[in-house]
C-alpha cells in the first residue's frame, strides 16, 4: 500500500509543468511534489499517476516513492499568491505526494544530447508510455529527470509525471485498445530505443494479477462518481480490462520507426514556412508568439 503522510509545510509551488504541483514538507520528516486533487487537471490525472507510475515501477524502472498526503490548507498560509491558494483551499484532503528528488535535472534536448540511454532501456520507456497512452514524454516536455547529479554516483535516468496517461479514461467507450501511439516526438526517439526488445520482456509481465494490485493502490475517493459505473472497484476493473487487452495488442501499437533527429528539424522547418506563407504580408514581419500549439502539445489527437 502507498504509505500516509501529512503535510506540516507548504513551501513552493513547481511551476515548470502545467498543474502547479507544490513542494511539501510532512510529518515523516520527507519533502514531497504533491499533485493537488483540485487542480484542473483533476482527479483523474492523480489516478493516471498512481497506475502507471507504479507499473513503471513493477517493470523495473526508476520512478521516485508515491505517498498518499493529508493536506490542511493552513499549512500555506503564508503562500502569497492567490491563484496557488484557491488550488490549495480547493484540495483539503489526500493528495498525491512524489518523493522529491534533490538537485535532479530535468531532461531537456540539451541534456538529452550529452547523455547517454541504453536503447533497452529507452526501448522500455517508450513500450511503457505507449502501452499506457502517455501523450506528455515529448522532447519539449519529457517528464524524465536525471539524478543523482552531485557526483556522488552515476546520473541515472528516473521517471516523473504520468498524469497526462490514460488518456482513455476520458471517454472509455469511445476509445479502442488498438489505437496507435503517436511516439514521433517521444523524448528517447532519438537513442535508437529497442522497443521490440522491450515489447518481448515486459508484455508477459502486465498480467491480471499485477493490474489488480497496482488498481488496488488507487483511493476510493478518486474513482467513486465515475459516470456509467456502479463502484470503484467497477472503475478498477475497467482499468485491468483496458490495459490488459491493449497489451494483448502491441502488434498495433508499438512504435518502431522513429523519425532522426534531422527529419523532425526539416517537418519543423516546413511548418514554419507554410505558417509564414499563410500569413497576410504585414504579419510576416511580426514573430510568431501566438500560432498554432505545436502537434506535440496537441492531445486531441489522442482521444477516440
Ligand atoms: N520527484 C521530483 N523530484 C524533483 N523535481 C521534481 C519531481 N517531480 C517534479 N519535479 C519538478 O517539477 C516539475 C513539474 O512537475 P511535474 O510532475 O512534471 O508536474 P506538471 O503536471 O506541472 O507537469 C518537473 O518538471 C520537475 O522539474
Ligand atoms: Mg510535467
Amino acid at each position: 500500500m502507498l504509505r500516509e503522510v501529512t503535510a506540516t509545510r507548504y513551501i513552493t509551488p513547481l511551476r515548470e509543468g502545467g498543474s502547479l504541483p507544490g513542494l511539501v514538507e510532512a510529518d515523516d520528516l520527507g519533502t514531497y511534489v504533491v499533485k493537488f486533487t483540485g487542480s484542473a487537471q483533476g482527479r483523474k490525472a492523480l489516478v493516471a499517476e498512481v497506475i502507471v507510475g507504479e507499473l513503471a515501477r513493477a517493470l523495473g524502472l526508476r520512478f521516485p516513492e508515491l505517498v498518499l498526503v493529508h493536506f490542511d490548507p493552513a499549512v500555506a498560509g503564508h503562500e502569497p499568491h492567490q491563484e496557488v491558494q484557491d488550488l490549495l483551499r480547493a484540495s483539503a484532503g489526500l493528495n498525491l505526494g512524489m518523493d522529491y528528488l534533490s538537485g535532479a535535472r530535468d531532461f531537456t534536448p540539451e541534456v538529452a544530447e550529452a547523455f547517454d540511454v541504453d536503447p533497452l532501456e529507452a526501448g522500455r520507456i517508450i513500450w511503457l508510455d505507449a502501452l499506457t497512452v502517455n501523450v506528455d514524454r515529448t522532447t519539449h516536455s519529457s517528464n524524465l529527470m536525471i539524478w543523482p547529479t552531485l557526483g556522488v554516483a552515476p546520473p541515472k535516468l528516473w521517471l516523473i509525471d504520468h498524469g497526462a496517461a490514460l488518456v482513455f479514461h476520458h471517454r472509455w467507450d469511445a476509445s479502442s485498445p488498438q489505437k496507435a501511439y503517436d511516439f514521433r516526438r517521444h523524448a528517447l526517439g532519438g537513442h535508437t530505443p529497442d522497443t521490440r526488445a522491450a515489447d518481448a520482456e515486459l508484455a508477459p509481465r502486465v498480467t491480471a494479477e499485477l493490474l489488480r494490485a497496482i488498481t488496488a493502490e488507487v483511493p476510493d475517493a478518486w474513482l467513486a462518481d465515475e459516470p456509467g459505473f456502479a463502484t470503484p472497484d467497477e472503475v478498477r476493473e475497467a482499468y485491468v480490462g483496458y490495459l490488459l487487452a491493449r497489451v494483448g495488442a502491441s502488434a498495433a501499437w508499438l512504435p518502431t520507426d522513429f523519425p532522426t533527429r534531422e527529419q523532425l528539424a526539416g517537418e519543423d522547418a516546413h511548418r514554419a514556412a507554410k505558417t509564414r506563407r499563410g500569413r497576410p504580408d504585414w504579419l510576416k514581419r511580426v514573430p510568431d508568439l501566438h500560432g498554432e500549439p505545436a502537434p506535440e502539445q496537441d492531445w486531441s489527437v489522442h482521444l477516440g
